[in-house]
Formats: structure tokens, C-alpha cells, sequence
């Protein structure tokens, strides 16, 4: 049965001593408390490998926000999915809406990180979802549909059911305004239905689907206890031990 995990994502936020400060305590909080879900922590690269001895990884896993879409050579100020797996990172978050509107990420380009990603034993935590025109337009369906079919329907059943799935509407993204239940919980159950028509019906059970996009601890509960949202992917919440505890103890 597929996992609940709680992801955070600090995105471009705290210094090497900060970001190891946050990871120990919220691996202090967490030791003491066993999370019922799975915990990652996603960090920039030059945390990572700090952020991998300052956890427990049988309690917290250890993301990269990013990966290149080659395997090495001139690509000044890349970091290859090889390199991150060198740091002992198990995940990397993939396609985040920042990085596909402010670094041009596409589809294809993501299609190759997803691949260098499971090449490397890395999961992916692959992130979809529309912007507010799209959603007003009754569009989102049809956007994460074809975000989802060109960069990983090339995968074989096998290799599919490595990924976890992040749908963000980027409405949603730092905006303190939310997805509802009832919204979040029909384009998830979607999602599932798209990967079923795909890869059939035990795989689509299998895939986790986290929900992204101003969720906090006082809307968390609400959201993962929809039957198709899988837990989340934290941005803000994620800055503070405590505020991220509150979302994780949703589970
Ligand atoms: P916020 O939780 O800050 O809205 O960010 C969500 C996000 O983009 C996580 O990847």
C-alpha cells in the first residue's frame, strides 16, 4: 500500500548552520515522537550532506530541489542526480513550478532528470499542477494530464512506481491561499485515475500523492484525510521545527 509522507521544501532559505540547526531538531522532535508517515527534508545541495549525518534516516529522509538533466561534463554550476545520490540523498524533488516558470524547466527536460534520477536509485518527488488562468479556465485537469504523460509516461510500470507524485496548484504556492478538500481531493483522485488508465489499477494505488500549496498544521488534517491525498510537500511550514511537527502529526 502506497506511503503517506510529509516533504519539506526550503527552497532558497537558510544558511549551512541554520538549515543543519532546523534538520537536528526536527529529527530531535521526531525521535521522540515517531511520525506515523514518512518525513523528508528537502534542502539545497550544499546542506545536503550535513542534513544526511544530522538525521536519523530511518525517521527523516534527506531531498535535493533539483538535479541536472545530464549525466556530467560542462555544465558549469550543475549538480548531476549522481552527485546527489553520492551525498546520500534518497530523494529529489523534480519539476517544481518555480523552477519550470523561473529556469524554463520543461516537460522534456524533465523527462531526462526523472530518468537520471531512477538511474541513480533516486526517488522522485515530481511535482505538477496549473496556474490560476488554468484553473479559471477549467483547464487543470487537462494541464497535469499532459505535464504527467510527457515526462513520465515513457517509464515502464516498473520504474513508474518508483515516483511520488506532488500535485502544487501554483495558485496555491505561498500565497496562504489553499486548495479546499473537495478541490484537492477530485484533481488527486484524477491523477489516480490517469496513472490507473496508464499502468492499471495496483500501481495507481501504489503511487503516493502529496498535496502542495499553503498548507500549515491547522488545514493539514483536513486535506490528508481526503482518501487520494497522500500527504504533502511544505514550503513555509517547513522553516520552523515545530510548524512542520504540527503538519506531520496530522498523520
Ligand atoms: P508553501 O507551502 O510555502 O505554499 O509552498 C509549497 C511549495 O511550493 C512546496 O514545494
Amino acid at each position: 500500500m502506497r506511503q503517506n509522507i510529509v516533504a519539506g521544501n526550503w527552497k532558497m532559505n537558510n544558511t549551512l548552520e541554520e538549515g543543519i540547526t532546523l534538520a537536528k531538531e526536527v529529527n530531535a522532535i521526531l525521535v521522540a515522537n515517531k511520525p506515523n508517515c514518512k518525513v523528508v527534508l528537502g534542502t539545497p545541495f550544499i546542506h545536503i550532506t550535513e542534513a544526511v549525518k544530522a538525521v536519523d534516516s530511518s525517521v527523516v529522509g534527506i531531498a535535493a530541489q533539483n538535479c541536472a538533466d545530464k549525466v556530467s561534463g560542462a555544465y558549469t554550476g550543475e549538480i548531476s542526480a549522481a552527485m546527489v545520490k553520492s551525498t546520500g540523498a534518497q530523494y529529489v524533488i523534480l519539476g517544481h513550478s518555480e523552477r519550470r516558470a523561473y529556469y524554463g524547466e520543461t516537460n522534456a527536460s524533465l523527462k531526462e532528470k526523472t530518468d537520471l534520477a531512477l538511474a541513480n536509485d533516486l526517488t522522485p518527488i515530481f511535482c505538477i499542477g496549473e496556474v490560476l488562468e488554468e484553473r479559471e479556465a477549467e483547464k487543470h485537469f487537462d494541464v497535469v494530464k499532459t505535464q504527467i504523460e510527457e515526462a513520465l509516461f515513457h517509464l515502464s510500470a516498473d520504474a513508474f512506481s518508483k515516483v511520488v507524485l506532488a500535485y502544487e496548484p501554483v495558485w496555491a504556492i505561498g500565497t496562504g491561499k489553499t486548495a479546499s478538500p473537495e478541490q484537492a481531493q477530485e484533481i488527486h483522485a484524477f491523477i489516480r485515475q490517469t496513472l490507473a488508465d496508464k499502468y492499471g489499477a495496483e500501481v495507481a494505488d501504489n503511487t503516493s500523492i502529496l498535496y502542495g500549496g499553503s498548507c500549515k498544521a491547522s488545514n493539514a488534517k483536513e486535506l490528508f484525510s481526503n482518501p487520494d491525498v497522500d500527504g504533502g510537500l511544505i514550503g513555509g511550514a517547513s522553516l520552523k521545527a515545530e510548524d512542520f511537527h504540527g503538519i506531520i502529526a496530522a498523520f
